[in-house]
């Protein structure tokens, strides 16, 4: 089958298209065609690994001291089962199935190999029927990401909840929830996306690239940080000390994202139910996987950039 090697940490160039072996599904596993995945900004934090010391120890501990210790990256998929293990109970070939391969990895590829039951190396649910493989790869990555992180605001209609980093996968996912929650949402975001926000239903938007004060009079019961703590600005600085009396503040760098088929089910319901439409911002063939890590490390990408990996 064909795969995109990363045989060793570095620029988007390290990445290989190459011919390897397709891989055979154990008992309790299925295997995965690949219609579609995507460059996430893990992904560009993996294959790069530019981490100060002594922070880089633990990291490159779990993913590979001196190169990936898992060759094929890539951690998002969408597709069709192909096959089955003789153990496996809730999945059966042609069912259409989206989700994340945590460290398995893997999903640069053709076919990927994964356990049904969810654990650390991945979790895989029904695909939404309403959305293309490609939309789906930002839905169960932005979906999972937003959920877990507004989860821990328990938000409640008529709350004013901030957005920062709204354009984003997470953000511009996040940004439909918090208003399908009823609460009056503001997104931040430059001055090129605030359309796009809007259209998502954010009731106001903050330009980080021209102001740098939210306003006197608001005070914000929950604001999630949705683009990490590397990507900064005056006004995120701000943002803070405009948090309501027992408001949450929460960064989606804070903690570690569980892989979850329920949750892949609900955001499946949400997507279906069009209270959730996936952000796309680009697609490249999987030949092209050296643009699209170029294009994704610039950090200014709208929602999800996919990969076509079954060309039609
Ligand atoms: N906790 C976990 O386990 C876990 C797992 C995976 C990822 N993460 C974190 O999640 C983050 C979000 O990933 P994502 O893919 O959803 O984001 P993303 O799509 O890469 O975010 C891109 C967006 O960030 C915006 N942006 C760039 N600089 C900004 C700034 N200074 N202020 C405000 N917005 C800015 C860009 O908008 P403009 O073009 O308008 O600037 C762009 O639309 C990752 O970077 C990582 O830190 C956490």
């Amino acid at each position: 089958m064909k795969a995109v090697l990363c045989e060793k940490y570095g620029q988007p160039e390290v990445l290989k298209l190459a011919e390897v072996e397709k891989p055979i599904p154990k008992d309790n596993e299925v295997c995965i065609k690949i219609h579609a995945t995507a460059v996430t900004n893990s992904d560009i934090f993996i294959r790069g690994s530019k981490l100060p010391f002594p922070i880089i120890i633990p990291f490159r501990l779990m993913i590979g001291v001196l190169k990936p210790r898992k060759s094929i990256i890539g951690l998002v998929f969408s597709g069709e089962i192909e096959s089955i293990g003789k153990n496996i109970k809730r999945f059966k070939p042609g069912d259409m199935v989206y989700g994340l391969s945590g460290f398995t990895f893997g999903t640069y590829a053709e076919y990927l190999c994964l356990k049904e039951t969810d654990t650390k190396t991945g979790a895989i649910s029904l695909k939404p029927g309403n959305i293309s493989h490609e939309e789906a790869t930002a839905a169960a990555y932005g979906g999972m990401l937003a959920f877990q992180y507004l989860e821990k605001g328990t938000i409640q209609s008529g709350q004013k909840v901030l957005i920062y980093g709204a354009s984003g996968n997470t953000g511009t996912i996040a940004v439909q929830i918090a208003k399908h929650l009823g609460a009056e949402v503001t997104g931040v975001c430059s001055t090129a996306n605030i359309e796009l926000i809007k259209s998502l239903g954010a009731d106001y938007a903050i330009d980080y690239t021209k102001q740098v004060n939210v306003p006197d009079d608001v005070h914000y019961d929950f604001i999630l940080d949705a683009v990490g703590k590397a990507k900064t600005s005056k006004l995120k600085e701000n943002c803070k000390k405009a948090l309501a009396h027992n408001g949450i503040y929460v960064s989606i760098d804070n903690g570690d994202l569980r892989l979850s088929s329920k949750q892949l089910d609900n955001i499946k319901d949400y997507v279906e139910a069009n209270r959730i439409k996936p952000v796309i911002d680009k697609i490249y063939p999987l030949s092209e996987i050296v643009e699209a890590h170029r294009y994704v490390e610039k950090g200014h990408k709208k929602g999800g950039v996919a990969i076509k990996v079954v060309l039609t």
